[in-house]
């Protein structure tokens, strides 16, 4: 296996790998998954692709999410991000399914939003549009690092308040439907998670997060804010320009991710799995003290 950085001190690409070796052998997927923690972004080219290579893959990380209602694949593993509608056309430009397309344009971390939040996604290329469509990623443990070192101090220690419906918000008020909001109720997670593998903190923020415990509205809002910026730095991005046969995978505790625009007659077509956090990859620490106690 050879690595190959990509990006400004994170995101590598594996080469001599499939998914297969991975989703079938102990060797290969150890020395993934230590990959993984030690870059936070993968990229693995020139793959077949199929739903049951990718599934199988995924499933070596951890148990898989299953997604929820109101996207595509709804009820399954796999998330569908499509352009096409039912019909086989592009979607128009005003369709709910392209308002979600733009609402994924937006600086965020999968899943920050739900009951159990994601570890880390596999996104693999199925249709890909001629020019854009890149998908454009920031290492938040990088951006923790170069935070003065009280700031440090005081995010390890605040909680911020994440929801879907924030999100989607801003795009149009109405984007998350009233079945989905229910569905997906705030959830409090502490701002930094450290990695128990090697010790080391990433900022954990999201278009989602919109409110920090404890501290005012406004003052929140802007502190998240300038921590976004300052996550999202100029010069401090991966983009990956898709090829057909890429897959990428990412840890959702060290990154944050956007997808970039397209031209809006092109279909694309990506395929997401995504694999939940669990206790061994430092979730339990996520949880607000009062959470802690109650479970
Ligand atoms: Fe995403």
């Amino acid at each position: 296996m050879d690595i190959v950085p990509l990006g400004p001190g994170f995101a590598a690409e594996l080469r001599g790998v499939t998914l297969a070796d991975v989703a079938q052998g102990d060797a290969a997927f150890e020395a993934t998954r230590a990959l993984l923690d030690e870059h936070s972004v993968l990229v693995l080219r020139d793959q077949d692709i199929s739903d049951d290579i990718q599934l199988a893959f995924s499933r070596r990380f951890g148990p898989l999410e299953v997604t929820k209602v109101g996207s595509q694949g709804a009820g399954t593993n796999l998330v569908i991000l499509t352009t096409i509608g039912p019909d086989g056309k592009v979607a128009a430009p005003d369709s709910r399914m392209a308002l979600r397309n733009k609402a994924n344009r937006l600086w965020h971390t999968d899943s920050t939003f739900k009951r159990v939040p994601a570890f880390a996604s596999v996104l693999s290329a199925r249709i890909i549009p001629g020019q854009g469509g890149e998908t454009e990623y920031v290492s938040t443990r990088l951006a923790f690092e170069r935070l003065d070192p009280a700031l440090r101090r005081r995010l390890e220690n605040s909680f911020a308040w994440h929801d879907y419906a924030h999100s989607r918000g801003q795009i149009a008020p109405d984007l998350a439907s009233p079945e989905v909001r229910a569905a997906l109720p705030p959830q409090c997670w502490r701002m930094v998670w450290k990695n128990p593998a090697n010790g080391r903190s990433a900022l954990y923020l999201a278009s989602h997060a919109y409110a920090i415990e404890g501290t005012e509205k406004d003052e929140g809002l802007e502190l998240l804010g300038e921590l976004m910026a300052a996550a999202t730095a100029p010069g401090t991005s991966y983009v990956h320009r898709w090829r057909a046969g890429d897959v990428v995978m990412w840890d959702n505790r060290a990154t944050m991710h956007r997808g970039r625009p397209w031209p809006a007659h092109k279909a694309r077509l990506m395929v997401r799995t995504t694999i939940s956090a669990t206790a061994a990859d430092g979730l339990e620490s996520m949880r607000p003290p009062s959470q802690q106690a109650a479970e």
